[in-house]
């Protein structure tokens, strides 16, 4: 993270505040590379953070208001009394950062009023966490402005709670996680039944690859009701094998003949992907620790069919996308992240890269889309102090 983001950051929250911060965090966004809505059904996931995020500047206040401005919602400030937070005051982006104090005054902890000024250059509804992002920036920097020593792993735990019952999106550990504990270099398999993870190597250009991250444009929201659906659905085929978690069936050495067995056939279509997604998963694990990872990029790609036919959640742009880069050079392509709008990935033989982005630039033309974005993907740092 450059020294210039944090010195634009500081100088965001001397026009807010007319003050120099005590000091400026960073958390990133994040790519699934794969695992996708594996997290609340107990199972694997393989995100890894950007070197994009979320800077919080912020300052202590003793008058026990809790004050948020953002850069990129400038007409949108908030000022709440910590004693009066609760869900819905304040509500729109400030309920995330909002939701991590409240989520830390509900556990005991001692944290008083901050003045914050939020900067980012993370889109928000890319799939990309923008969201995690600007709760785990403002988790660190209330933590670290009271001097509070708070395990990450329960920091993550607690700007979920934030996300889950302050903003009120059903979300899993993913997001948090991958926030606050990813390496450079690196992705994180996160075991989300036993909360155990571990560092696995990812880099893609030693082995002549890159990953490409394409925002279709196309905006999704978590809150919009359809991914606490898909959620009660794998809660009901969990139900329906008599299992507490999906996890419970992959572990089961005869799993997948277990869900063929669901008579219902959307419960079965959701089961299947959650089942199968986590062996991708490990999969994809062992030939990245295997120094293989040009072999991953058909598992990517089952990853999407599977997003797209049995847990139905991927979109045209989405679909679009992952046939243009198979179909200009790239080893396998997925939709990552939530669904229904958000962001593809590509894993790309690095010489093929132009030819592929050119593939999928002309797919959108011809349909009369507006053009993708690209960005770059380098596995970075999870969230940390710039000063
Ligand atoms: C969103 C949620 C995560 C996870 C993914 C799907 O990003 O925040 O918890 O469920 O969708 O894998």
């Amino acid at each position: 993270m450059s020294g210039s983001a944090a010195d634009a950051a500081a100088r965001w929250f001397t026009e807010c505040y007319a003050a120099e911060p005590d000091g400026v965090w960073h958390a990133p966004g994040r790519v699934n590379l794969i695992g996708e809505h594996t997290d609340y059904n107990e199972g694997f996931v393989l995100p890894f953070a950007l070197s994009q995020g979320v800077r919080a500047a912020a300052s202590r206040r003793d008058d026990g208001l809790l004050e948020l401005r953002s850069r990129q919602a400038p007409d949108d400030a908030a000022a709440v009394p910590l004693g009066a937070l609760a869900p819905g005051l304040p509500g729109g982006w400030a309920a995330y950062p909002a939701g991590v104090a409240w989520a830390l005054l509900g556990t005991g902890r001692p944290v008083g009023g901050a003045s914050i000024a939020i900067d980012a250059d993370l889109e928000r509804g890319a799939a990309l966490s923008s969201s995690a992002a600007l709760e785990c920036a403002t988790a660190l920097a209330l933590t670290e402005l009271y001097g509070l020593s708070v395990d990450r792993r329960d920091l993550a735990a607690l700007a979920r709670r934030a996300e889950n019952e302050f903003v009120g999106v059903p979300s899993g550990i993913m997001d948090q996680s991958a926030s606050l504990l990813c390496e450079q270099g690196h992705a994180l398999l996160l075991d989300c039944r036993s909360g155990e993870s571990s560092a696995v190597p990812l880099d893609l250009a030693a082995v002549g690859l890159v990953l490409l991250v394409i925002d279709t444009r196309v905006r999704h929201a978590l809150s919009d009701g359809r991914y606490a659906e898909r959620r009660r659905s794998c809660e009901d085929a969990a139900r329906a094998l008599g299992v507490a978690s999906l996890r419970d069936v992959t572990d089961a050495l005869d799993g997948i003949e277990r869900v063929d067995r669901l008579s219902d056939p959307v419960l079965r279509r959701r089961a299947r992907h959650v089942v199968t997604e986590n062996a991708r998963v490990l999969e994809t694990v062992g030939l990245l620790r295997a120094g293989e990872a040009t072999r991953i990029g058909p598992l990517l790609t089952a990853s999407h069919v599977s997003l797209r036919d049995d847990f139905e959640i991927s979109w045209p742009q989405a679909d679009a996308t992952v046939e243009a880069a198979v179909a200009s050079g790239a080893l396998g392509a997925r939709m990552t992240g939530g669904g229904f709008g958000g962001s593809v990935i590509a894993l790309v033989p690095t010489p093929a890269s132009g030819v592929v982005r050119a593939g999928i630039e002309d797919a959108y033309a011809g349909r009369g889309w507006k053009p993708p974005r690209f960005l770059d993907a380098l596995p970075s740092a999870g969230a940390h102090r710039l000063r």
